[in-house]
């Protein structure tokens, strides 16, 4: 039965038991900030077992894609080594929420599993596990099902707490959990392993094909259980495993699904297929995970999600590297994928050119590192060492890219221990180094637990208030004095606090009417969610706990700063009208100066688009729309259409802002009032930085008319300095001045050809003889190889039996030629010659018997070099 049948067939089952089916929900979590990635299929419903949400069905089943690679849930490690592991798999899932609960559960697992007209699996081939204590689940199983007591093993809690057991699921440290009971493939005694529960039931005999978990209670942040408000049931199974059993297989890898990647991977690595090459298994499962990482908007990068990605995209490619592959080749192998997963999730089709391109661009900034991080890594371990140090652990993560997995991946093939604390102490260094760079950002590490400051800054620009904390450096105090800095946290604030992209405000704090103290605001920062702390130095006077003060921003630099942020939110807009939906926001970055904007995106952008995007913004900015903020629901906001960010955490009740019909989004920055007040819209810059990733630069208002003006003073000088009457006219100077060059040069080539001609017949004269063979080595002064070549054809003609050895420097680089005329080359090989001088001059060269070229790299070896052809020649 093909995969594809058997994912069909789950669904159809459960549907038929009045299960709803649900779409697979994306690998990034939505609006849950304690998970990195979808781990199981209960993810999506996470808020229903939590009673935090209902939904007008209480049954539902699906299809989900699951990635465990980070966090709790990892597997990255086993990948290629074992016959079930995987980053990226599917899981069929089936769910009660407060609806049935074991008895059902465990009858229609059985049903699904042993039905003849469903999967029809021997029943003898099956065994199941229960939590030590779950007598209800084990009697279930007994006497309902009639599976003989030793088929039924009890696990308890064997992972050393209460609680931590093979059979007590949980989602992550907090969220839903329960006891479960899994459920097993025996696959027979010719594949070692033992039945779980015994010491070898890692091996891959009895094969855990199904989890079903009874949710009974959430785990909060202390590891306290509570009950759910309805016990629930959530299930798991690896549709890879199940394959594996149905296809009468041995392991995922050599199931439909699975086999036509490893083949993929064998011919894009110029290997022959075989199932038991280890870094085929890994390349077919990581283009899985990759793939689809991407499709869900995940790009590689430094940190978070994108740097899981990078992970499992360095660690295939460096086994490709292994099997002998070292050109690109990993993102060839998305095409295979989209052949295989395509009809079952489309956006893998849809997001086909946006994989491979990001997969391509990541194998190209790998391979610039890789191999000189093996070469890093071959030195460490030279000498028959057994240890792999942190430092240099650190080096190849830090320089060439290599993540500690991908280290210890290597050193693993090598039976090489990784000395992961000396890792730690370097990347400890590390950090400490840079919290030192950055130590003007303390707000967020300062310890504070009193009141919130309430912000009045989106309608006022000054605000009285009482100081209710000071911290002199990061130290909590009663008193700053003149000279302090420090940081002073206010009961109200006028102060926007760096957040979603846009900058803290600068302004000034004061007390008694400015004849008091004067606290020069230089920053502002969240110290907790809803605390601000506001930075700088005291001016004047002294500051005290309880002081009443007005605080007021630097009106001029918020006023800019809105105008560049509502800009932001009208680019983000017009990109989409301009480039597609497919553009996503990726980061950005808001001050009074200018907005900077990345975005997801394949390609540069052209001058027409740029010039669009720009008609598009300014467009809507003299429409004048109001610009209008209210508060509503996320879900509403979502429903109406709003943009959120991918994987931003966002509380129920969010703040939309709206520009006309053109643009609305969540945000909790400062805006202009009205469209009209951002002056004028100009893009000064657009750029990649990343695989995928764009970047436009933009200004507004003031700053948008100095660009413009400075722009226009350049065009000027230059047509002043190209000696043109107006502007218009320095593209026809440019072009009579680009023409005038060209036949210069050719003047030049000429006049080169002629003096080489000429230095040939005095350079002629400088031959001498060696063993009865004439010898012409000589240095010259500025050839290129082509004059060289040339000169040496003049020469052979001038000379008639000779052999000739000719070498050049120019701008730190070496040209070397040498000949050898046809009645010698039975001796003398031209090829020998220039490679024996070039070898001195750090270079390589070869070439024909008669004539051979070659570069070189150091110049101030080149007359030894040329000095030596007489040894040479004489040592023939
Ligand atoms: N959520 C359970 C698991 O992942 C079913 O195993």
């Amino acid at each position: 039965m093909k995969t594809a049948e058997i994912r069909q067939k789950f669904l159809d089952f459960f549907a038929s038991k009045n299960h709803q089916v649900v779409a697979s929900s994306s690998l990034i979590p939505g609006n849950d900030p304690t998970l990195m990635f979808t781990v199981a299929g209960m993810v999506q419903f996470k808020d229903l077992f939590l009673g935090f949400e209902k939904r007008d069905y209480t049954r539902a089943t699906t299809s989900q894609k699951c990635l465990r690679a980070g966090g709790k849930h990892n597997d990255l490690e086993n990948v290629g080594y074992t016959a079930r592991h995987h980053t990226f798999f599917e899981m069929l899932g089936n769910f009660s929420f407060g609806d049935y609960f074991k008895q059902d559960a465990i009858t229609y697992a059985w049903e699904f599993l042993t039905g003849e007209q469903w999967l029809a699996l021997p029943k003898d081939k099956l065994m199941v596990t229960v939590y030590a204590s779950d007598d209800e689940a084990y009697d279930i199983w007994h006497k309902t099902v009639g599976l003989p007591a030793d088929k039924i093993i009890r696990i308890g809690d064997n992972k050393g707490a209460p609680y931590a057991s093979d059979n007590f699921w949980t989602m992550g440290d907090t969220g839903p959990c329960g006891p479960c009971t899994e459920i097993f493939y025996d696959h027979g005694e010719e594949v070692a392993g033992g039945p779980p529960g015994s010491p070898d039931e890692d091996g891959d005999r009895f094969m855990e094909i199904w989890n079903n978990v009874f949710m009974q209670f959430n785990r909060d942040e202390t590891g306290t259980l509570h009950p759910l408000p309805k016990p629930s049931v959530d299930t798991g199974m690896g549709l890879e495993r199940l394959s594996t059993v149905l296809q009468h297989v041995k392991s995922n890898y050599e199931t439909d699904a699975l086999a036509c990647l490893v083949r993929a991977a064998a011919r894009e690595t110029g290997i022959e297929y075989s199932q038991s090459v280890p870094s085929l298994k890994v390349i077919a499962d990581h283009i899985r995970a990759c793939s689809f990482m991407i499709a869900d908007g995940i790009l590689p990068s430094s940190d978070g999600r994108g740097y899981v990605l990078r992970r499992i995209a360095r660690r295939a490619i460096r086994h490709g590297y292994k099997l002998g592959q070292k050109g690109l080749f990993f993102h060839k192998i998305v095409a295979d994928l989209v052949a295989e997963m395509g009809d079952a999730y489309p956006e893998l089709r849809q997001k086909q050119a946006v994989i491979e391109d990001a997969l391509r661009q990541e194998e190209i900034k790998f391979a610039e590192t890789l191999e000189t991080g093996m070469a890093l890594v071959d030195a460490a371990l030279a000498g028959g060492k057994t240890a792999m140090d942190g430092d240099t652990v650190f080096k190849l993560y830090d320089t060439f890219g290599f993540p500690v997995d991908l280290t210890a991946d290597i050193c693993r093939e090598r039976h090489i221990e990784v000395d992961m604390a000396g890792f730690e102490r370097a990347m400890e260094e590390q950090r400490t180094r840079a919290r030192a760079a950055s130590a003007f950002k303390v707000a967020g590490s300062v310890s504070y637990d009193g009141a919130d400051t309430s912000f009045h800054g989106y309608s006022n620009h000054s605000v009285d208030a009482k100081v209710i904390a000071l911290y002199k450096g990061t130290e909590p105090v009663q008193t700053l004095a003149a000279g302090d800095e420090g940081i002073v946290v206010l009961d109200n604030t006028a102060f926007y606090a760096e957040g979603g992209g846009q900058v803290g405000d600068i302004g000034e704090i004061s007390a008694g009417g400015g004849v008091g103290a004067l606290f020069d605001v230089n920053d502002t920062q969240k110290i907790k969610s809803a605390v601000f702390g506001h930075t700088g130095r005291l001016a004047k006077g002294s500051l005290n706990i309880g002081d009443t003060v007005q605080a007021t921003i630097d009106l001029h630099k918020r006023l800019a700063t809105a105008r560049n942020h509502s800009a932001t939110h009208l680019l983000h807009a017009a990109l989409r009208k301009v480039l597609g939906n497919h553009v996503a926001q990726k980061g950005s970055l808001v001050n009074a100066e200018r907005t900077r904007f990345d975005f997801a995106h394949g390609q540069p952008l052209s001058a027409e688009e740029i010039a669009e995007i720009e008609r598009v913004v300014n467009h809507v900015v003299a429409a004048n729309h109001e610009v209008k903020a209210s508060l509503m629901g996320y879900d509403d906001a979502i429903r109406a259409g709003a943009m959120a960010l991918f994987g931003e955490k966002y509380g129920d009740e969010v703040r939309v802002l709206q520009m006309g019909d053109f643009s609305a989004e969540l945000c909790g920055g400062t805006h202009v009032n009205r469209t009209g007040d951002i002056g004028f819209f100009k893009i000064v810059a657009e750029g990649g930085v990343a695989a995928g990733v764009r970047r436009i630069e933009a200004v507004t208002g003031e700053g948008a008319v100095a660009y413009v003006q400075a722009q226009d003073s350049l065009l000027k000088s230059a047509a002043a300095n190209l000696k043109a009457q107006t502007s218009d006219e320095v593209l026809s100077k440019i072009g009579a001045l680009q023409s005038e060059l060209k036949a210069l040069e050719k003047e030049l080539a000429a006049a080169k050809g002629k003096l080489a001609a000429s230095a040939g017949d005095s350079l002629a004269e400088q031959a001498i003889e060696v063993n009865g063979v004439k010898l012409l080595a000589a240095e010259l002064e500025g050839a290129d190889s082509a004059a060289l070549r040339d000169l040496l054809d003049k020469l052979k003609d001038k000379l008639g039996s000779a052999v000739i050895a000719l070498g050049s420097k120019s701008d730190g680089k070496v040209a070397l030629i040498a000949g050898v005329t046809k009645d010698l080359t039975g001796r003398f090989k031209a090829g020998e010659l220039v490679n024996h001088l070039a070898q001195q001059v750090g270079g390589k060269g070869g070439g024909r018997p008669d004539m051979a070229q070659a570069g070189g790299t150091q110049p101030e070896n080149l007359s030894a070099a040329i000095a030596s052809a007489k040894d040479w020649l004489a040592a023939k």
